[in-house]
């Protein structure tokens, strides 16, 4: 192990690999990039930083920057996420890891600091985890980094608000904001992996249940696509009226929490924001009522609200807290009210973080040529790049695109 390491145990090494190489032959779209773009010496010599969930495909991510020739160390961006044995691999490849699953608030807090102190000056960041610290506890360290990308929809949030107060102060591109990402990522990565990690921790069935989805933003509607699919009755909570509309568009019922609390047999929460379930709501649900978060935070069910109400605590199945409350009724929350896809489950379809990571990686290699070109503050990443991703991983599947004729591209720019 480099001795720079904190992980769990490098004997675990060998399934991680397995994960890894699973994860190699299935992620096209970045292998391709990696043989090209990423390799044509604008990685090498770099120093770059990783907060992400830390399993198999950020591994596999993480690899491919080792490949072109950057020096990397990586951390989780949540410690139930972390999965040790990758780690291990990874650390048997020869890059720095920080991360051991399960970590304690302050343990985890010391692994994204260790991470800032391998001196990067390209960091890759989830939910700010890393830009935010870096900003606070490590400002001696900003000088050297050029700029960062950032992986999530609640991170972006972050940093706008740093860029507003004018206390960021260095570039970072929205990765999340790209359409490669979003589109896919938050909508049918989400969509699939959190239906199928809640099925896989309960073993119980969706169809004819009632599933209240909390946020209709990409999350949500991914998370509503999918629930239907399996022949549940989907109910969406929004405060955003267009967000709303659109729900009721595409025949989803659209109530209030506090209406819909007694009737939902589970919950999705997806908002990006806080205390979405609440008391106000666990003393109106069933009995048996499941609760799932697929947000970036732990904070959108009120998880210490609901110990409080409880006159027992048990774990019913792996990954199901049993929350017994004094008139008898159980409420069951999965993953501790962490992101449910990614904790109870290995997140989001290897073809999802393909394209995701391809993002991400193209993300690092225009800020290794361009980043002394951008002001502080938080970029787009350019769209021909982002088309680029989209055409590639056509190309890959064998469709192909039309081109526009002169005469259509012409009769595009006339007004008469
Ligand atoms: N689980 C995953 O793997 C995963 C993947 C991508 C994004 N995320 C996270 O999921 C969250 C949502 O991401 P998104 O891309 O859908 O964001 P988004 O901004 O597109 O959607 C969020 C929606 O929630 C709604 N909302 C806000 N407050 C609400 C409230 N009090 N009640 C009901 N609705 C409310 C907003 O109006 C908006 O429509 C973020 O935290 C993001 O980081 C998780």
């Amino acid at each position: 192990m480099r001795p720079e390491s904190t992980i769990r145990d490098i004997s675990l090494a060998p399934e991680g690999e397995r994960k890894i190489e699973w994860v190699a032959q299935h992620a096209q779209t970045l292998n391709s990039f990696a043989a090209e773009r990423l390799s044509d010496g604008a990685l090498s010599g770099r120093r770059i930083a990783i907060a992400l969930h830390l399993e198999a495909k950020t591994a596999y991510l993480a690899w491919l920057f080792h490949e072109a020739g950057a020096e990397v160390a990586a951390t989780g961006s949540n410690p139930f996420s972390t999965q040790d044995d990758v780690c291990a691999a990874l650390v048997r490849r020869g890059l720095t890891v920080h991360a051991i699953h399960g970590a304690d608030p302050k343990t985890f807090d010391q692994h994204l600091l260790a991470t800032l102190d391998f001196k990067p000056d390209l960091i890759v960041d989830d939910g700010a985890e890393l830009v935010t610290r870096l900003h606070q506890h490590r400002r001696d360290l900003l000088p050297g980094v050029r700029g960062a990308s950032e992986e999530t929809t609640s991170g972006v949030l972050r940093l706008r608000a740093m860029e507003r107060e004018g206390a960021l102060d260095i570039p970072v591109i929205a990765a999340n904001d790209a359409r490669c990402k979003y589109l896919f990522d938050n909508r049918y990565g989400t969509g699939q992996s959190a239906l199928t990690a809640i099925l896989a921790a309960t073993n119980l069935l969706l169809a004819g249940k009632a599933v209240i989805v909390a946020g209709y933003g990409w999350v949500g509607q991914g998370l509503a696509l999918y629930c239907r699919g399996f022949g549940a009755r989907v109910i969406v909570v929004e405060v955003d009226p267009i967000r709303g509309l659109d729900a009721a568009a595409n025949g989803f019922e659209v109530l209030t929490m506090a209406e819909a609390a007694p009737i939902g047999d589970v919950f999705v929460t997806g908002t990006g924001s806080i205390r979405i379930l609440r008391r106000e709501h666990f003393e109106r649900m069933k009995d048996g009522a499941l609760l799932a978060n697929a947000g970036n935070y732990a904070h959108e069910i009120d998880v210490p609200a609901l110990a409080a109400m409880a006159i027992e605590e048990r774990e019913a199945r792996r990954h199901v807290t049993e929350y017994v409350l004094a008139d008898g009724r159980r409420i069951h929350l999965l993953a501790q009210g962490a992101l449910v896809n990614i904790v109870a489950s290995d997140g989001h379809p290897v073809e999802i973080m393909d394209l995701s990571f391809s993002v991400q990686a193209l993300s690092v290699h225009y800020l290794a040529r361009h980043a002394a070109e951008l002001a502080p503050g938080v970029h787009a990443l350019p769209a021909e790049i982002d088309d680029a991703i989209a055409r590639r991983r056509l190309d890959l599947l064998g469709m192909r695109l039309e081109e526009p004729t002169p005469e259509q591209l012409a009769y595009a720019r006339t007004w008469r």
